[in-house]
């Protein structure tokens, strides 16, 4: 039976790491997080992220733009974020809606102050194994993996998803601990044998239950960056959080699996905190 890797408790132990080194170092980070239109998930998401920042000892300043913003408004906004002083990171949530243009919004940030590691500095920096911001789920999902597993070099690893956000960085990093990393996608023939070889395996493709329990290996270490809301089987007038793992049937199988809610998704905040107070950190401020 697995092993529950368990998020809430890792990030809350992060964060209040975390808070005492801010306030052993004196330091007053701030992170501006930027919100445009009112996807709901997205709402949830970024006032976590700012009662995340107030429990940890960092100035928290939200921006709620209206959907119809301007992609000069939201530059302008930008522009302003990276010149203040006492902003030492920025995070604009994804998705934008469908006028702006989010590769525009990311590279307009100052790379010092791109805490989501989405800038092409630090994407670039990440491939080159150079000191960069680390992605906050991906790092979310290699301090997860390092709780059951602190040196997972030579294990095969597959990452299913190719996003700029998660598939992509996590397959980065877990080639940079000395996996052996296959990606797989929409297009890949024979997932199920993909998943049947794999002793880590990363699902990030964002369709709840897709990775059957008999596709996990005996002993593998699963992580569950997927989280879709959808009906509660049992109750019609309820909804419930599921992951891309159909978790009940993986359970018996893996050695370790993440639960959704509380696996990952309390890990990426924890790591945004964490990228915040580097930044802050950095600067000496
Ligand atoms: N949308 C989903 N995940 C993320 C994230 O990690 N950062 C941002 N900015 N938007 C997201």
């Amino acid at each position: 039976m697995a092993q529950i890797l368990d998020g809430v408790a890792l990030s809350r132990r992060i964060r209040a790491e975390l808070a005492s080194q801010i306030t052993k170092e004196g330091l007053s980070p701030g992170l501006a997080v930027v919100l445009v239109g009112e996807n709901p998930a997205s709402q949830v998401y970024v006032r976590n992220k700012a009662r995340a920042a107030e429990e940890t000892g960092i100035l928290s300043q939200t921006h709620l733009l209206p959907a119809d913003t301007t992609q000069t408004a939201l530059l302008d906004l930008i522009a302003r974020l990276n010149e203040d002083p006492k902003i030492h990171g920025i995070l604009v949530q994804m998705p934008l809606p469908p006028a702006l243009d989010p590769q525009a919004v990311i590279a307009a940030m100052d790379p010092a102050k791109d805490v989501d590691g989405f800038h092409p500095v630090n994407v670039g920096r990440l491939s080159l194994g150079l000191p960069c911001f680390v992605p906050c789920t991906p790092q979310g999902c290699m301090l997860l993996l390092r709780e059951v597993l602190p040196d997972p070099a030579g294990k095969r690893a597959l990452v299913i998803g190719r996003s700029n956000i998660v598939g992509k960085p996590v397959a980065q990093l877990l080639l940079q601990a000395d996996c052996t990393v296959t990606m797989a996608h929409s297009r890949t023939p024979d997932l199920a044998g993909e998943c049947r070889r794999a002793d880590i395996l990363v699902a990030a493709i964002g369709r709840p239950h897709f990775v059957q329990g008999d596709w996990i290996k005996d002993g593998a270490i699963v992580i569950d960056v997927g989280i879709t809301r959808v009906a509660d089987s049992a109750d019609a007038e309820k909804t419930r959080l599921v992951g891309d793992v159909d978790y009940e049937a993986a359970t018996p199988r893996a050695a370790a699996i993440t639960p959704v809610p509380g696996g990952v998704g309390p890990m990426t905040i924890a790591c945004l905190m964490r990228n915040t107070f580097l930044s802050a950190q950095a600067r000496g401020l």
